[in-house]
C-alpha cells in the first residue's frame, strides 16, 4: 500500500478499475466492509482519510474528532487497500472555497434540518474526491443513509461517471451501529435503545405493518435517550417523510447519550413485492475501535 498526500500521485497508482472508500478515518470495521466491497468489485482500491472541516457544524464535534493516521495506514493495509490518499487541509482547500455544492430537495429533512450546512460540506468535500480521485465506484455505507441519497443525487446532477454503491450497516456484537462516536458514549444501555427500537419495527415490517406513525411509535416507545433530534420513515429515494410504507424507505433515528450525538437507520428494500428490513451486519467479536 502507498500513502500518498496529492491526488496526483493517487492516480498514477494502479491499473484498471478504480474502487474509492471516502473516510474521514479512525477506521473501524464499517469502513472495512466498504473495502471488502471495493475489492470484490474493483482492481485498485483507493481510500480517503481527511477530516473535512466544512461539514461540522460543531466545533468542539471537529475538535474531539479521533484522528490517528498510522493506525488508520495499518488497518488500511491489511484490509488491501493499495492507496491511502491522506491530504493535508492545504492540499483539499489550498484557498477557502467560494465554491460549494448544494443538493436542494434531499437535504431539507432530518440531518439536513438538524446540522445546517452539514450536507453542504458533505456534497462539496465528496465532490472534490470524485473529481480528484476519478473513481469508477465509489462506496458508502448505508448507516449514513441520507447522506448516501445526497451524494447519489450530486453524482447524477453533476455528470460524475461511475456508480456510487450502497454498502450494509456493521453493527457491534449488542446491536449498536459502528460509529467513530460510540469511543465517547458513557451510557451504552441508552444507546442501544436505538437498535432495540429498529429491530422491534423491523419485526413490525415484517409482520405487515405499513404505517409510519405505527413504525415510529414503535421505535420512540423503545428510546431512552437524553434528548431525540427525529424519528421519521424516509423515502430511499429523496429522503423526504412518508406516511405509509408503499415504496423502498428508511426508518431513521438521530438523539444524544449525554453529549454525543448517534444516527442510526434501518432501510427497508422492495424485493419483488416484499418489503424487506435490513438490520445490517452485525461482529461476532468486540470492534476494533476498543482495542487499538
Ligand atoms: O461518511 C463520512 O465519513 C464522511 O461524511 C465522508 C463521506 C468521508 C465525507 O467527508
Amino acid at each position: 500500500m502507498e500513502i500518498v498526500e496529492t491526488p496526483e500521485e493517487a492516480r498514477a497508482i494502479g491499473e484498471g478499475t478504480r474502487g474509492l472508500v471516502p473516510t474521514m478515518g479512525y477506521l473501524h470495521e464499517g469502513h472495512l466492509s466498504l473495502v471488502e466491497a471495493a475489492r470484490r468489485r474493483c482492481d485498485v482500491v483507493v481510500m480517503s482519510v481527511f477530516v473535512n472541516p466544512l461539514q461540522f457544524d460543531d466545533p468542539a464535534d471537529l475538535e474531539r474528532y479521533p484522528r490517528d493516521l498510522e493506525r488508520d495506514a495499518e488497518l488500511a493495509e491489511q484490509a488491501g487497500v493499495d492507496v491511502l490518499f491522506a491530504p493535508p487541509l492545504e492540499v483539499m482547500y489550498p484557498v477557502e472555497p467560494v465554491t460549494t455544492v448544494e443538493v436542494r430537495g434531499v437535504t431539507e429533512t432530518m440531518e439536513g434540518l438538524h446540522r445546517p450546512g452539514h450536507f453542504q460540506g458533505v456534497a462539496t468535500v465528496v465532490a472534490k474526491l470524485f473529481a480528484a480521485l476519478r473513481p469508477d465506484q465509489s462506496f458508502f455505507g448505508r448507516k449514513d443513509h441520507q447522506q448516501l441519497i445526497v451524494v447519489r443525487t450530486m453524482h447524477r446532477d453533476l455528470s460524475f461517471p461511475g456508480e456510487v454503491v450502497g454498502c450494509p450497516t456493521v453493527r457491534e456484537a449488542d446491536g449498536l451501529a459502528l460509529s467513530s462516536r460510540n469511543l465517547f458514549v458513557a451510557d451504552r444501555e441508552a444507546a442501544l435503545s436505538i437498535s432495540r427500537g429498529l429491530t422491534v419495527a423491523a419485526e413490525a415490517v415484517e409482520a405487515g405493518e405499513r404505517s409510519a406513525s405505527v413504525l415510529v411509535e414503535a421505535v420512540r416507545r423503545n428510546l431512552a435517550l437524553d434528548s431525540v433530534d427525529y424519528v421519521t420513515l424516509a423515502s430511499q429515494h429523496d429522503a423526504r417523510p412518508l406516511e405509509r410504507l408503499d415504496r423502498p424507505a428508511f426508518l431513521a433515528v438521530a438523539g444524544r447519550v449525554g453529549d454525543v450525538r448517534l444516527i442510526d437507520n434501518l432501510p427497508i428494500d422492495l424485493v419483488g413485492e416484499m418489503f424487506v428490513p435490513d438490520l445490517g451486519i452485525r461482529l461476532d467479536r468486540p470492534s476494533l475501535l476498543y482495542s487499538r
